[in-house]
């Protein structure tokens, strides 16, 4: 399995990706993919969380194997499920060509009628994947601990099937939009890193990376209106994806300039909660007032 021989190669490999990656991200997973160890990554909405891990994958030549979490979210539906109508049409179909083979409940619960979820493909896959467990603070408590106890090992036991253990684990990926505090168990395990939104000019670059087409100038200056807009007290600042959103909205229309009636026209690129939308609408003549 290939993988990166430096922090700057690192970074290379990952821009050549289309993801730019800061000199504290670059370092984080450096270690993490070296050393075998999962990173948590927690950070703003839209910042890169997830695409990191999907831009890691694709350079790499893994696999991207996603576990997302919700609230509600089981052990069945993340690591196997037996395949209860498969089971069922077997059973149907033994007993009518009235098949008494004594094995035939053990063959029920074998690997033919596994169904295999993320974390068990992921353990089964071992470093030829990558594994996104995505925004993992939407999970409950016990499911955390039992996330703890799978990254712990990276062994599964399945008990009519045995034990179950990777070679050498996958690349583990954790992200968090920090909704609630995860425990400290979990997060001594990880390396973690926070992603925060990016300078300016950094953030220009990233849409020029996203969207190779558009103008500088108009990029600068939506850049330099967002970064504003996360300087209001707003339910929901604009992340990244919506920057890049922005201007791809603003060069589809063919405008090369953010002026204060542009900006109106299409805010909804950017501003997506009702009450956002007023203070935003109060403060706009400062907000495209130039970069
Ligand atoms: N550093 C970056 N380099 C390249 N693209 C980026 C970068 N940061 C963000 N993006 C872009 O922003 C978009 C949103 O990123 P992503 O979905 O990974 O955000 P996220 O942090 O997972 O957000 P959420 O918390 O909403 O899940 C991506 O599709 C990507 O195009
Ligand atoms: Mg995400």
């Amino acid at each position: 399995m290939d993988g990166p021989d430096s922090v700057a190669g690192l970074t290379q490999t990952l821009r050549d990706g289309g993801y730019l990656a800061d000199r504290g991200l670059a370092t984080a997973l450096f270690v993490a993919i070296r050393l075998h160890r999962p990173i948590l990554l927690e950070g703003e909405v839209g910042v890169g969380k997830t695409e990191v891990a999907k831009v890691l994958a694709a350079v790499y030549r893994r696999r991207l194997i996603r576990l997302q979490c919700y609230e509600g979210i089981d052990t069945s539906q993340a690591l196997y499920e037996w395949d209860y109508a498969r089971q069922m049409l077997h059973i149907r179909a033994l007993s009518e060509r009235q098949v008494a083979d004594p094995d035939a409940v053990d063959k029920l619960f074998g690997p033919r009628f596994l169904l295999e979820r993320p974390l068990l493909e992921a353990v089964r896959a071992g470093d030829d994947a990558v594994l996104l467990i995505d925004e993992v603070d939407r999970a409950d408590d016990e499911f955390e601990a039992f996330l703890l106890e799978v990254l712990s090992d990276f062994q599964i036991s399945i008990p009519e099937i045995g034990t179950i253990k990777a070679d050498s684990p996958p690349l583990v990926i954790l992200t968090s939009n920090r909704t609630r505090e995860l425990h400290d168990a979990l997060k001594r395990r990880c390396l973690y890193h926070w992603i925060g939104y990016p300078p300016a000019e950094r953030e220009v670059e990233i849409v020029l990376v996203r969207e190779p087409g558009v103008s500088t100038a108009l990029t600068r200056k939506v850049v330099a209106a967002v970064h504003r807009l996360r300087e209001l007290d707003l339910a929901k600042p604009p992340g990244v994806a919506e920057t890049i959103d922005w201007v791809r909205t603003l060069s589809f229309l063919g405008s090369d300039d953010l002026t204060e009636q542009v900006a109106e026209d299409t805010l909804g690129a950017v501003v997506k909660e009702r009450d956002d939308l007023d203070l935003v609408r109060e403060n706009l003549a400062e907000i495209t007032s130039g970069a």
